[in-house]
This record gives C-alpha cells, structure tokens and sequence, in this order.
C-alpha cells in the first residue's frame, strides 16, 4: 500500500483559549502545524499529506511548504467530522487499500522516527493500530453518589495495568477508515480514529509512541513542546 498523512487541523482551540485557533501559534520558531507537516515531509515512507482546515480559514496558505501538502477547506463541527469529510474528498485518490496516517495538527513534536515505528509496528495488520503511551500515574475514578447526600461520591483506584493513553499518528487502510467514521453514530463519543474502528469490533494495534509527541492543549503545554522540540530527536 501507499501510506497517506491526513491532519485536521479545523479546530478552534477553545480551551487553549488564544486569539485564534492553536494550531497557528508559534511553538519553538513556526506555527505549530508546520512541525506537523515538517515531519511528514522528512519521511521518505509518506506519499503525499492533506491538511483538513475550515472553510473560513484565511491562515493556511502561510503555513504550507512550497510542495507536497494540500489543504482541504472541508472541516467539519467535530474532529470526526473533519476528518470523515476530508476523506470522502479524497475517495479516488486515495485507494480503498491505502494507509491513511490521521495526526492532529496539535502535536508538534512527532518525528520521522516516530511514523516509522508506527507503520512497522502495525505492520500488515487489518485493525490498523496507533501510537500510544503506557500509564504512568496513579488513576481515580470519580462518581457523584446517587443517594448519599450533598457532596458525596465514590472514588475508587482504577488499576493502571493495561492502561494506555492514545497518542496519534493512528493508521488505518482508507476502506476500514471512512466505514468505521461513516457507521459511527455518538460522536461525542468518538475522540480519536481508533474509538470509531473499536466499535466495529477490531482491536487496533498500540505501538509506544513517546512523551514528546504530547497534545498542546492548554497554555503551559506549549513550554513543554518547546523543550522537547529544543531536545535531540
Ligand atoms: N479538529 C478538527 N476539526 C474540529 C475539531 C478539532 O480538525 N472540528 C482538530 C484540531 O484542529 C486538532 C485536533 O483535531 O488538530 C485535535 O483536537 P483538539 O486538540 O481538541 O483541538 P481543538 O478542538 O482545536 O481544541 P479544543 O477542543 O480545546 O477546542
Ligand atoms: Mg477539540
């Protein structure tokens, strides 16, 4: 197959809470969508990269690298959205066979190194499979407590055995892809790619990304991708 990035990058940025959508600040000398691109662009495996923006966007244009990027105006309400529209404008283009990379424009500090492992370690298989971190914190589960009075609530330690946190890249052939986004039907439960296909019943692979590839989301994070962005690869 033929491995294909695809980054939505239509998002406001609401709880980055700036002047305007996040993906345009500048983190470590660039907005922060371009390392996005630049790491896509560096890898010899990727044939080509679309960028999902809105169709009011008016910022894109500045951020693309003279070659191999194009830009879909096709965003949509929701990152699903977003991305399910962009792959319906690339069904001919794209084959049904094809892998397609789904990176959000927010994490900056993805490598070549790391779309590497990522496709190796999915290797051939048919659920596709993501790159994601291993739990390394102490988890609580909150619930407010049905009939306990104001104020009371059950919280209880989740065993962090087996927990991952999702990272992305998160690769797909185009065909799994766009049926598993098309069937899905609580959107809010869908944040990432990989929930969608989990409910068709496949178990995509996890592959150990790296703390570096975080997701700026608030304000402090971009500190921190700016110290990983500052650090050898
Ligand atoms: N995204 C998108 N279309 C949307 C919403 C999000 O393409 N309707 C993209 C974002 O641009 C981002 C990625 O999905 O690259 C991950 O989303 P998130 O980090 O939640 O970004 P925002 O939705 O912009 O931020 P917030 O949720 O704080 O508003
Ligand atoms: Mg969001």
């Amino acid at each position: 197959p033929r491995y294909f990035a695809l980054i939505p990058a239509a998002g406001v940025g609401a709880r980055m809470a700036a002047d305007g959508p996040k993906q345009y600040l500048t983190v470590g000398g660039k907005p922060m969508l371009r390392h996005a691109l630049d790491a896509f662009l560096a890898s010899p495996l990727i044939a080509h990269t679309y960028v999902v923006v809105s169709p009011e966007d008016g910022q894109i244009a500045a951020v693309l690298p003279p070659a191999g990027v194009t830009a879909l105006r096709c965003g949509g309400a929701t990152r699903m959205d977003s991305v399910l529209n962009a792959l319906r404008a690339l069904q001919g283009q794209v084959g049904e066979n094809d892998m397609v990379l789904v990176h959000d424009a927010a994490r900056p500090g993805l490598t070549p190194a790391l779309i590497a492992k990522l496709i190796a370690g999915v290797a051939d298989d048919p659920a596709g499979g993501l790159l994601a971190l291993p739990v390394v914190d102490t988890v609580k589960r909150y619930t407010a407590a049905g009939a306990g009075g104001e104020g009371a609530a059950n919280v209880a330690t989740v065993p962090r055995d087996g927990l991952w946190l999702a990272q992305t890249p998160q690769m797909f052939s185009y065909a799994l892809l766009a049926r598993a986004l098309g069937a899905a039907t609580d959107a809010k439960a869908i944040t990432d790619d990989a929930s969608a296909v989990e409910a068709l019943g496949l178990s995509p692979r996890l592959v150990e990304g790296h703390p570096r590839n975080l997701k700026v989301t608030l304000p402090a994070d971009i500190r921190i991708a700016e110290m990983y962005l500052a650090a050898p690869q």
